[in-house]
């Protein structure tokens, strides 16, 4: 049974589509043991709460140092022997100690088609903006690990999801959750889980 960190900043609606997926049995070998936030006011701690599964705070406003939050993280992974870290929506970066550990362990979900629209300062709204100012047709969701880099990682899964003429940044935001994350997170999620996900360098194969 995989045991997953889902790491939280926000709503937290991707933490409930793998909740529900794991409810419903689209995801099966895994399970949630924790919820991790840096923002004690996440409504997706609150998911959490409601779900029965720990919901812990890990802020660096509590530490002294980058260096001292960056351990705690790290020593709340490693106690609970997680398997995999899925950040949803988590806007903190993830330190080096922990991605070092935590190799091709460590999955993220970004609202656009990678490379398009990512790379730093490109989070939240501004993904859709860039894209509807660039006046893509397309665009999606990307599911990859996490490298050192800033939405670097060997790409797992992607799926496009239409712009439509009179799209909103928040539209657009809406739509690829719906079509595109809610979706394709859980099922990579349940890939991993049962053994069908393999990385070779930047490469990433599935396995029948
Ligand atoms: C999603 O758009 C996700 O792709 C991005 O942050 C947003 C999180 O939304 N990384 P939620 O907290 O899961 O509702």
């Amino acid at each position: 049974m995989l045991k997953l960190a889902v790491l939280v900043s926000g709503g937290g609606t991707n933490l409930q589509a793998i909740m529900d997926a794991i409810d419903s049995g689209r995801i099966t070998n895994a399970r949630i043991v924790t919820v991790i936030s840096n923002n004690e006011g996440a409504y997706a701690l609150k998911r959490a709460e409601a779900y029965g599964c720990e919901a812990l705070l890990v802020s660096p406003k509590d530490y002294p140092c980058r260096e001292a939050f960056n351990e705690a993280l790290l020593a709340a992974l490693n106690d609970r022997h997680i398997d995999l870290v899925v950040l949803a929506g988590y806007l903190v970066v993830v330190p080096p100690c922990v991605i070092r550990q935590y190799e091709n362990r460590i999955i993220n979900i970004h609202p656009s088609l990678i490379p398009s629209f990512c790379g730093t300062g490109c989070y939240g709204l501004h993904v859709h903006e860039k894209a509807l100012e660039r006046g893509v047709k397309i665009s999606g969701a990307t599911v990859h690990f996490v490298d050192e880099g800033t939405d670097t990682g060997p790409i797992i899964m992607q799926k496009a999801v239409a712009v439509r003429q009179g799209d909103t940044p928040d539209l657009l935001q809406r739509r690829i959750m719906e079509e595109a994350e809610w979706v394709i997170l859980p099922e990579t999620i349940n890939l991993i889980a049962n053994g069908r996900v393999h990385v070779d360098g930047r490469l990433v194969s599935i396995k029948d």
